[in-house]
């Protein structure tokens, strides 16, 4: 294991990753949001492949509810931490960590026939080709299997005011910026949920837009949230019922954008 993954960016975020987000009360509940959209696209479906795992709370999830889970990420750090937490939850045996970047998942899978496929908070942001991941993956997949992305939005208001406030204009409006963001030696992109529909169209049949922050805030704001639990939990009975409506998802921090593999 001694190649350099550029996604390794992340390798330095392992250890704090959950303290920063997933353990935060905005974390909180912006997971169990994607979780219920998940829940839905994969009841039924055992076999789920995971793109971009991070520390692994969606597989551990997804194991403790009784699936079998690929889970798969470009940074060991990411990989090892997500490994330690599967032991500690008593559910490693359910969950086969893989170390690869998903511009490799074509190949380092090649043969598996997975029930449905999930990406978690931005990890497809990261992806260094849009149009050849669709394709990579669509042949992992059982005909008419369930994808679920969550993915980081393009145009996001609350982020704009939330900068803007700050005299920041170069960060509120970063995510529209042409060619993606550089960060930690990755181009992160931050497609329309438009644009991606296009590009997974000849493999898959889009199906619903659901957001996710249009009304919560991104990340940036969690410890804000951390001190006001009633504010966050009336935005999130509200998120909840347009979440219903599937409105909304192009202006949102993150969007759920869920497909299903074509039958040819
Ligand atoms: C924001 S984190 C999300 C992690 C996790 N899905 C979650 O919900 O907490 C993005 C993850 O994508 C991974 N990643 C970035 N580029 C990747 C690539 N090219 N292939 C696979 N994983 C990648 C990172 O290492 C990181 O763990």
């Amino acid at each position: 294991m001694t190649e350099v993954i550029p996604a390794a960016a992340f390798d330095g975020l392992a250890e704090r990753y959950d303290a920063q987000f997933t353990a935060t009360a905005l974390g909180a509940v912006l997971r169990k949001m994607s979780w219920r959209r998940f829940e839905r696209a994969f009841a039924g479906r055992e076999y789920l492949l995971d793109i971009g795992c991070g520390t692994g709370e969606d597989a551990i999830h997804f194991a403790k509810l009784g699936h079998r889970v690929v889970a798969t990420d470009a940074s060991l750090q990411m990989v090892r931490m997500a490994t330690r937490k599967a032991e500690l939850a008593g559910c490693v045996r359910d969950i086969r960590f893989v170390w690869a970047p998903m511009e490799r998942l074509g190949a380092e899978l090649a043969g598996e026939t997975f029930d449905g496929v999930y990406s978690n908070f931005g990890a497809i942001n990261c992806a260094p080709d849009l149009v050849t991941l669709p394709r990579d993956i669509a042949p992992l997949m059982r005909p008419g299997a369930p994808l679920a992305w969550v993915v980081m939005g393009r145009y996001v208001p609350w982020e704009w005011a939330w900068y803007l406030a700050r005299g920041d204009a170069h960060t509120a409006f970063r995510r529209m910026r042409a060619g993606g963001v550089a960060w930690r030696g990755l181009q992160v992109s931050y497609p329309t949920p438009a644009t991606l529909a296009r590009l997974v169209q000849p493999y898959f049949v889009p199906r619903t837009v659901t957001p996710l922050g249009l009304l919560l805030p991104g990340s940036y704001a969690a410890p804000l949230f951390e001190r006001v639990p009633r504010v966050l939990a009336a935005l999130a009975r509200a998120e909840h019922s347009l979440q219903r409506w599937h409105v909304g998802g192009a202006f949102a921090d993150h969007y759920c954008f869920e497909a299903r593999r074509q039958f040819v």
